[in-house]
């Protein structure tokens, strides 16, 4: 983050760590600060860190007992820059927490999010160089490689920037990094490949401009060049000389740096997104954003936008967590994903960021699905409608295993990428796999301006609003219905699906209702988790359109807390989890009435046969099934294949009340990350 009026440092590190503080829920384990001023005593320009393992309220301890900090008097700040961790490389320690430093004397410091896949080899150049290492993180390297390059470079007049674009030259793997130094008094750099960078602009005044030309090192054979129009490109004749910047703003102006917008949405929702590659610069309170090379059908500018986050979306409110409250949101949310698309009266689904290609999707040879975790169980459980509306082959895949297999993809293909965070990177990978291979690209996330909405050729907004809380709620549902509303359009013109079209839009229009009185369970199975939380297993068993919920429901009360669990399909159950059943074992049990009843009925006495006593979460009126267990969760009756959005509600608080009974902590799992922008 990067603060540029003059200000008290005080002021300075509280707007860092309230930037840290939103960006809790992404998952770490350290964290830490560097800043910068002017020491009164000797009068250097000199840059400082405090670095904590655990929560960013432990930074905030250690930052206010930190006492040779003199807020008014030594240091007059204007840049700060602070971290979140979470450990790939190295064990979470205050060492191995960014910023990371280039020596002893903190000449620069760099915070990175991604992971850097060459560190190895950088870091045993760079060690033959004479430098010192002193954490055990793969960032380590790239503060040092400045340093190194710096040292080289130390009698020409070499830019800041210049010399990040030399380090990030030598990078391998994704990064976003935001970098300062001590010899560069009040500027500040960063840039991106792979890992998401958002710039906030905070101004009084209106901005000059909302499209931010970009400016590219000289380079006279691209100078010469033309566009694809056949026109001179203006923007290729731009220096990089400070007289001829073309910059946003003044020093009236504040710059912030984030990751993610959650962080810096208090303070402006004008935001510029950075592709790959850009290199962004404060000097002199002005901001560049530089590129070295330009390919001749890329966009000269960037433009700021105007994003519609709020910050009370991001704030608890009176819930006890954020969990808690994305589960209470749900009858909200699924009406936000739905607005504007669904018409209930001419019973039309319009998707506006797929409509153009709605041809070429139609004509195509098969449907991909490729995402991680909970993305990718919305993809399990809407297979059975997309395959009987689309009548088309669908594949659904773990973006991780899709990549291992080098699965073959083809130009007809249209391949589908379900990411909330938009950012995960096995999911952006598997998306650039399939670009590569000329498929048609399709995104579907919760989160404007991400990499996988940028690199796909269209998309769906599943609009559930911001999703704080690491197991993903609201998002799962918002997904399961993007993804309905898909093959309703994909079907729209068959004249024997309209029968089936309507049912599934009336059950849509009833949705958010029942999810209502799904809530209403709550007190119910706040009681049931009192009778399991002492367990070591759950096993949650069903088929058909409620499997999905299985995996779902296993998975949340695995990522929740801790206790084993496992979505066993009920058609599996006699190839061997039937040897796990006993009058011990917890068993949960999804029976709706669809056509797959009789299939559940007979799981269940087959289970009870072995002595167990399952839960079973069934429909509410359906007193047959409820006579046969003593435990029952009922839910409103639903069209089929939405009936999965009712069943995995009870399993989220199930989840959460247990983790709760056990002292977890709901919002942040132990190992576990929001966005997981590493492979
Ligand atoms: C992480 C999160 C999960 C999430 C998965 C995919 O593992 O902890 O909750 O389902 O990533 O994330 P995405 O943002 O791509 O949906």
């Amino acid at each position: 983050l990067n603060y540029l009026v003059p200000a008290k440092r005080k002021e300075i590190l509280e707007i860092l760590v309230n930037g840290l503080k939103r960006m809790e829920y992404r998952g770490y384990d350290s964290a830490g600060v560097g800043f910068e001023g002017t020491n009164t005593k000797n009068g250097s320009h000199e840059l400082k860190t405090i670095k904590q393992k655990g929560k960013v309220a432990r930074l905030e301890e250690e930052i206010a007992q930190t006492t040779d900090l003199d807020f008014e008097k030594e240091f007059d700040t204007h840049i700060g820059i602070a971290h979140t961790r979470w450990a790939t490389h190295g064990e979470p320690s205050p060492t191995n927490s960014h910023p990371q430093r280039s020596d002893p004397s903190n000449e620069f410091l760099v915070c990175h999010n991604g992971i850097i896949t060459n560190y190895k080899d950088l870091k045993s150049f760079l060690i033959t160089k004479g430098m010192v290492f002193e954490s055990e993180t793969d960032t380590e390297v790239i503060v040092k490689l400045v340093k190194h390059i710096s040292d080289k470079h130390k009698d020409s007049a070499i830019s800041f920037r210049e010399l990040v674009e030399l380090t990030v030259q030598q990078l391998e793997g994704a990064f976003s990094l935001v970098f300062m130094s001590s010899k560069f008094p009040g500027e500040c750099v960063s840039t991106r490949r792979g890992s998401p960078l958002v710039i906030g602009v905070k101004s009084k005044a209106k901005l000059s401009t909302d499209h931010i030309p970009i400016l590219y090192s000289k380079e006279p054979n691209l100078s010469e060049k033309k566009d694809h129009r056949g026109l001179m490109n203006p923007a290729l004749h731009h220096t990089d000389s400070t007289t001829e910047f073309h910059p946003i703003g003044n020093k009236e102006v504040e710059y912030f740096f984030a990751s993610d917008a959650s962080a810096i949405i208090e303070h402006t929702n004008q935001v510029i997104f950075l592709e790959d590659d850009d290199v962004a610069a404060v000097q002199n309170g002005c901001l560049t954003i530089h590129r070295i090379k330009r390919t001749l059908d890329e966009s000269a500018t960037r433009e700021v936008t105007t994003i519609k986050m709020e910050i009370q979306q991001i704030m608890k409110g009176s819930y006890s967590s954020f969990m808690q409250k994305e589960i209470f949101e749900q009858p909200e949310s699924v009406v936000n994903t739905m607005r504007g698309r669904v018409n209930f009266e001419t019973n039309q689904v319009v998707l506006g960021g797929i409509k153009d290609f709605m041809t070429e999707i139609r004509r195509c040879r098969r449907l991909l699905f490729i995402a991680c975790g909970t993305s990718f169980h919305s993809a399990v459980a809407t297979r059975q409608l997309m395959e009987e509306l689309t009548e088309l082959p669908v594949m659904v895949e773990l973006a991780s295993d899709f990549l291992d297999r080098q699965t073959p993809v083809f130009r007809d293909d249209v391949c589908f990428f379900i990411s909330q965070s938009g950012e995960t990177a096995d999911t952006l990978m598997a998306l650039r796999y399939c670009k590569q291979r000329g498929a048609l690209i399709v995104g579907i996330t919760n989160t404007v301006g991400s990499s996988i909405c940028r690199e796909s050729h269209c998309g769906v907004h599943i609009n559930a609003g911001p999703e704080i809380g690491v197991a993903s709620t609201k998002a799962y549902t918002s997904q399961f219905i993007s993804l309905v509303m898909f093959a309703l359009v994909m079907c729209e013109d068959r004249i024997s699906m309209q029968d089936r079209r309507t049912e599934i839009i009336q059950g849509l229009k009833n949705l958010p209702s029942q999810i209502k009185a799904v809530l209403e369970t709550d007190e119910h199975v706040n009681t049931l988790a009192r009778e399991l939380y002492q367990q070591k297993s759950l096993l949650v068993m069903g088929r058909g359109y409620n499997y999905a919920t299985c995996l779902e429901g296993a998975l949340k009360i695995k990522e929740l807390t801790y206790m084993h669990s496992e979505g066993i399909l009920a058609g599996e159950l006699k190839h061997g989890p039937l040897a796990l059943v006993d009058k011990a074992m917890p068993v949960m049990m999804v029976v709706t009435r669809d056509k797959v009843y009789p299939k559940c009925m007979n799981a269940l006495q087959q289970v009870k046969a072995r002595h167990g006593n399952p839960i079973v979460l069934g429909n509410n009126d359906d007193k047959e099934t409820q006579q046969q267990v003593n435990k029952y969760i009922g839910v409103p009756s639903t069209i089929d294949c939405l009936q999965g959005i009712l069943t995995i509600i009870p399993m989220q608080l199930l989840s959460m009340h247990i983790a709760q009974l056990r002292g977890c902590d709901v919002d942040c799992p132990r190992n576990l990350a929001k966005s997981v922008t590493v492979e």
